[in-house]
């Protein structure tokens, strides 16, 4: 079982700079690495490709148990590798939610069972996500959780916010805030100003979510829980997180895609796949996330990865649920919006895409060294593709950039040593 990788430019996700390096790969580990001819494997062909890390989402929702007709672990785990996603943390707001160690270790095995990329799973802050009683966070970690949300919906009470992070920070866990003021935003369904008086939409105003970025800063400040903003989304919360940092608060956030890319003027249509929650905003908004990828104010990219059907998104716009499939663009999209524009190295851009999420969840992954295990993503750099959402392995298709010329795509994935994606298509299987 040795495979080699031949030609490729190997990331250096620590160093951020691109090294032409073959790599070995024997028993499911890096090997070796250098210019290498291994003569008795099996050759990986990667002229003009970049060699990156396994990519790691921190944002994924996989909807099993409870909505399988949105997405399973199986078809989620599927889309993830697509993607060029070797692991993924999956979001609690599942029916039941993950606010108890049996239904984390249903999703764990479930995953096992799947192959595909690997699941995290995070666990609920609140019982049900009902923002009323703590989970029974010390329970979640023994189950295996790395980190805690209530992601789908802000935690309103502060006291209670306060106390999750007080027995979070002691049980070892982080603290993903979903950060939205439902006494703000509740009704809204884009973001507030000009557009959504235009199209007669009620909107959600950016101090929703910039209140409880606030908010949560202060109270990690006070408790040094390690928190973690989701979705950032407007400038307000890129320099409260920016002052945070300098002040040494234990805080790192993550941005989307879409909020990198669209702004609110992509909901003028009424299509109902922009609808999600944060909404796009304002070309300031986006200019300041962007700045703030830039600056490593925002440390990593995720995906919010929310399949919906089509019956659920083809209703009003009001009426139709908050969601992007994200899994399956996530990397062209950086490729196209981050690198080729130049934002960020392509050095960077991986490692927002797989160090980052790995430092964040305290993962020791997101590098290519020796005797680490050889979980790798080949990514052409240079590849233009349009994207097809009739393609794609998620169950989901509410994507806003179905249509979109995009550079730069996923081409081949290998997970423990197994190739389970070549020429952009998924092998026959990882089990
Ligand atoms: O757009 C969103 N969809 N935002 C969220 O916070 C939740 C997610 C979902 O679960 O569909
Ligand atoms: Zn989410």
């Amino acid at each position: 079982m040795k495979l080699l990788i031949k030609g490729g430019q190997v990331v250096d996700t620590v160093g951020l700079r691109l090294i032409r390096q073959d790599v070995l790969i024997e028993d499911g580990l890096v090997a070796a690495l250098g210019n290498l001819d291994g003569e008795d494997a099996e050759v990986l062909a990667a002229e003009g490709l970049l060699v990156a890390p396994g990519l790691i989402d921190l944002h994924t929702h996989l909807r099993e148990p409870g909505y399988e007709a949105k997405e399973t672990i199986f078809t989620g785990a599927r889309a993830a590798v697509r993607g060029g996603f070797t692991c993924v943390q999956a979001m609690p707001n599942t029916r039941p939610v993950t606010d108890s160690g049996a239904v984390a270790a249903f999703v764990r095995r479930r995953a096992m069972e799947a192959g595909w990329a690997e699941v995290l799973p995070a666990g609920a802050i609140t019982v049900g996500q009902e923002g009323r009683e703590l989970a029974p966070l010390g329970e979640l970690k023994e189950a295996g959780v790395l980190a805690v949300s209530d992601d789908g919906h802000g935690v309103v009470s502060a006291g209670l916010m306060l106390n999750a992070m007080r027995y979070a920070r002691m049980c070892g866990l982080m603290v993903i805030s979903h950060c939205e003021d439902a006494t703000l935003s509740a009704g809204g369904a884009m973001n507030e100003g000009y557009t959504a008086t235009r199209l007669g939409l009620k909107g959600m105003p950016a101090l929703a979510e910039e209140v409880m970025v606030a908010r949560d800063i202060l109270l990690a400040g006070e408790t040094l829980c390690r928190l973690h903003i989701a979705h950032i989304s407007t400038a307000g919360s890129v320099r409260a997180v920016r002052e945070a940092k300098a002040r040494g608060v234990p805080v790192t956030a993550e941005a989307t895609p879409h909020h990198f890319t669209l702004t609110e003027e992509a909901c003028e249509g009424y299509d109902t796949d922009t609808k999600v929650n944060p909404p796009l905003r304002g070309a300031r908004d986006v200019a300041a996330v962007l700045a703030g990828l830039a600056d490593g104010t925002v440390d990593a990219v995720a995906t919010d990865h929310a399949p919906h059907t089509r019956a659920e998104k083809e209703v009003e716009f009001d009426l139709a649920p908050f969601g992007i499939c994200g899994l399956e663009t996530a990397v062209p999209l950086v490729f196209t919006e981050l690198v080729h524009k130049g934002v960020v190295s392509a050095a960077r851009a991986v490692a927002l895409l797989s160090r980052e999420p790995a430092r964040i969840l305290g993962l020791p992954a997101g590098v290519i060294t020796l005797g680490a295990p050889a979980d790798l993503t080949l990514i052409d750099p240079g590849l233009e593709r349009t994207v097809d959402p009739a393609s794609f392995e998620s169950k989901g298709r509410n994507t806003p950039f179905s249509g979109r010329r995009l550079t730069g795509w996923p081409v081949a994935v290998v997970k423990g040593g197994r190739v389970l994606m070549r020429d952009g298509k998924l092998t026959a299987g990882a089990n």
